[in-house]
């Protein structure tokens, strides 16, 4: 077998560091790189700044054969790259509405893809469709889906990560009912719900990530919400005040980064996907040991391995390379991830 070569750019990052260990334990055989804007210490060491594309040019130099982006790329810069120059691609970076522009990118580009374009934003890197579709396989008897986090302030977040509440807390944001798309904002429509794994009652709001554009425009679900608490109950129900009372709005970014940008030293993550048919509701729930930046680099490392092994050049979801069960059984056996399923 040919020697791979993967690049992380981001990868002296939260994310990029754990998906480049995970990586180098289970395939020794793969030759890793490392992208920042720093200069680094090895010849793997790559310096790449997305936003000015002269860099790029030790990404064909090294004879990268994948590409993985772990830093916000808002140009599409690296996306677009990726297709000219035939680079496998996985993003996991991208919240909703960037998502949305940057798969409208790949799909008019469609006819010259001859790699494989990944798109891997959704929570934890992406594993929920694969869940979804492990609980109820037949996904047309699929009425509704709910997915509950919990987010623990405790828990490590890096720098880039926290930007994202801050800049997008006071824009509101699409959910769906039936295929109806409704505004909704953060932090607003409290609904009470009873984590696993010991947490127990608590109130959620509303949060957008990828996967509500993911699971109606693309699965076909009619009916899809995301709802989030916070560790800290007072937190969670400040945010909600600090909401309505519109007090986010007079509040600086700045501000706002300060307030959303807290990272821990590690706690665990949790969140459970709720899936509704005609006669049955069906739960799953996940907890990682070792918080979000594990979870989702060992997601990310999964979906990187079945790109070089037998995935077809195109444009993907993550989960849509996937059999459910492989993801199921993947996240199971990890030592650090509980899985749960109820009925
Ligand atoms: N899909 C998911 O479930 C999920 C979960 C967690 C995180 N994420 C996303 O993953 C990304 C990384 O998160 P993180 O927590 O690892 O963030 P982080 O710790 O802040 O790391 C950011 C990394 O990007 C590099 N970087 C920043 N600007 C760059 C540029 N212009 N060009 C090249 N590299 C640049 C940084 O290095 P230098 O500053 O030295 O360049 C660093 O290595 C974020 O976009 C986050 O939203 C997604």
């Amino acid at each position: 077998m040919m020697r791979k070569n993967i690049l992380v750019i981001g990868g002296t990052g939260l994310v990029g560091k754990v998906i480049l260990r995970i990586l180098q334990a289970r395939n020794p055989a793969y030759n890793l790189f490392v992208g920042s804007r720093q200069l680094g210490k090895t010849n793997n060491d790559l310096v790449i700044d997305v936003n000015n594309p002269e860099t790029f040019d030790c990404i064909a130099q090294n004879k990268i054969d994948l590409i993985v982006l772990c830093t916000k790329d808002s140009d599409n810069a690296i996306l677009q790259f990726a297709i000219q120059n035939k680079l496998d691609y996985i993003d996991i970076t991208k919240p909703t509405s960037d998502l949305t522009v940057a798969y409208d990118l790949a799909k008019a580009n469609s006819k010259k893809i001859a790699s494989r374009i990944v798109f891997s934003s959704g929570w934890m890197a992406g594993i929920v469709g694969s869940l979804i579709d492990f609980m109820e396989p037949d996904k047309q008897k699929i009425q509704e889906t709910n997915i509950y986090i919990y987010y623990s302030v405790k828990d490590q977040a890096g720098k880039s990560s926290a930007n994202f509440l801050a800049e997008n807390i006071c824009k509101p944001f699409v959910v769906y009912k039936n295929n109806q798309p409704q505004k909704v904002k953060h932090f607003l429509d409290s609904e009470k719900f009873n984590y696993s794994f010991g947490i127990g009652k608590r109130k959620a709001y509303n949060l957008d990530v990828p996967d509500l554009f993911i699971l109606n425009q693309i699965e076909k679900i009619p009916t899809v919400s995301v709802k989030m608490t916070y560790n800290s109950k007072f937190v969670t129900s400040l945010m909600g005040y600090f909401q309505s009372l519109r007090i986010f709005n007079i509040m600086f970014l700045r501000e706002r980064q300060l307030l959303f940008g807290s990272s821990g030293n590690g706690d665990q993550t949790v969140f459970e996907v709720i899936i509704k048919t005609q006669d049955k509701i069906k739960r799953i729930s996940l907890q990682s040991i070792k918080g979000q930046a594990e979870l989702t680099a060992f997601s990310t490392v999964l979906h990187i391995e079945k790109m070089l092994n037998e995935t077809l050049s195109g444009v993907y979801f993550s989960h849509q390379m996937h059999s459910s069960q492989e993801i199921y059984e993947a996240l199971d056996n990890y030592t650090t991830i509980n899985l749960k399923i109820s009925e």
